[in-house]
């Protein structure tokens, strides 16, 4: 087992090796358990966690706060436009500074084409680790937690079992493609079988395909691409069904709005997830289009373990701070 991530930033899911991935997994879920027998574990009393906010967040904030306080350590929550990056404090600045405040700099930033290289430019200044809460091409976090979800609910040897990841129509806004990026290029390394599912405008970047194909090939599993919902809900063992915008084909709002509108019928629904295995668990990062993304008989239904997939955030990012921060 590797255990020695002091140090490290998690800005991509490929930053971890699959070995290190699976020490985080191992630390989550001893994190997890000590939690539920109230058993104290301040392993970073003292350290105090930058949470820097370029965009707005429910369960990020909330589990991000929640962890770093019951580690014995403090999370200082900070919004971009409060602060003097709005006339001009630079990725390098904030990197310097900040990384001598603090203990660990964590950063949501989901703005397309920005995000990631502003996540990358702060690490790249900064002595201490940086975490991604989010950026325009990865959300690690959220995929650690997935994974964790997956391996509770159907085991540990995840070779042979399909899971879909698919688009689903949403009225709200444009949301970011960094969900599914991230666990296409995640899930392979652990033996699933990936079929991503969505419609032609919709494609993920060309390099992160061009990755999670390359982690396939080497994993030996299969990874498929298909058009059409049902079709990529067949036989599945895991249906992983969320929006997110087609900034690959426009970025321009009336065109989004007008392609975006196309696809109003793919929704999750109870005739689409009897198309998977009848075992099959359905999960979503939330927040979700209730009855326009998914329906609220399956989001509320047997197959659904959301509730279960947004707790184990707080395990998997405690875990990655324990061993990163101490
Ligand atoms: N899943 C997720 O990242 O939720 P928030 O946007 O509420 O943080």
């Amino acid at each position: 087992m590797i255990t020695n991530l002091r140090g490290r930033d998690l800005i991509g899911d490929l930053d971890f090796s699959k070995e290190e991935v699976e020490t985080v997994l191992s630390v989550a879920w001893d994190l997890k358990m000590k939690r539920a027998l109230g058993i104290e574990h301040a392993i970073l009393r003292d350290k105090v966690l930058a949470m820097l906010y370029f965009f707005s967040s429910t369960r990020t904030r909330a589990s991000f706060e929640a962890g770093i306080a019951q580690l014995g350590g403090h999370g200082a929550f900070i919004e971009s436009r409060t602060t003097q990056i709005s006339h001009g404090d630079t990725e390098k600045e904030m990197g310097e500074i900040f990384g001598r405040y603090f203990d660990g700099i964590a950063i949501r930033h989901c703005d397309w084409g920005i995000g990631n290289r502003y996540l990358n430019l702060v690490a790249e200044a900064s002595r201490v680790p940086v975490l991604n809460m989010q950026c325009d091409v990865y959300h690690p976090f959220q995929c650690l937690a997935d994974l964790m979800t997956i391996m509770e609910k159907k085991g540990r040897m995840l070779r042979k079992k399909k899971v879909v990841v698919s688009w689903a129509y949403a009225a709200s806004y444009s949301k970011p493609m960094s969900v599914p990026q991230s666990l296409v290029l995640q899930l392979p390394r652990f033996g699933m079988d990936v079929t991503l599912a969505h419609p032609p405008e919709f494609s993920l970047m060309p390099e992160i395909m061009a990755q999670a194909e390359a982690e396939a090939r080497k994993a030996g599993v299969h990874f498929e691409v298909v058009h059409d919902m049902e079709e990529g809900f067949k036989d599945a063992d895991v249906v992983y069904a969320k929006s997110w915008g087609c900034m690959n084909y426009s970025t321009d709002a009336d065109e989004v709005r007008r392609i975006t509108d196309k696809y109003k019928d793919w929704i999750t629904d109870d005739a689409k997830m009897a198309l998977a295995k009848e075992d099959s668990i359905y999960m979503h990062p939330l927040p979700a289009d209730r009855d326009i993304e998914v329906t609220s008989a399956v989001m509320d239904g047997s197959h659904s373990v959301v509730f279960d997939q947004a707790e184990n955030r707080l395990h998997a990012q405690k875990a990655v701070m324990a061993l990163t921060m101490n």
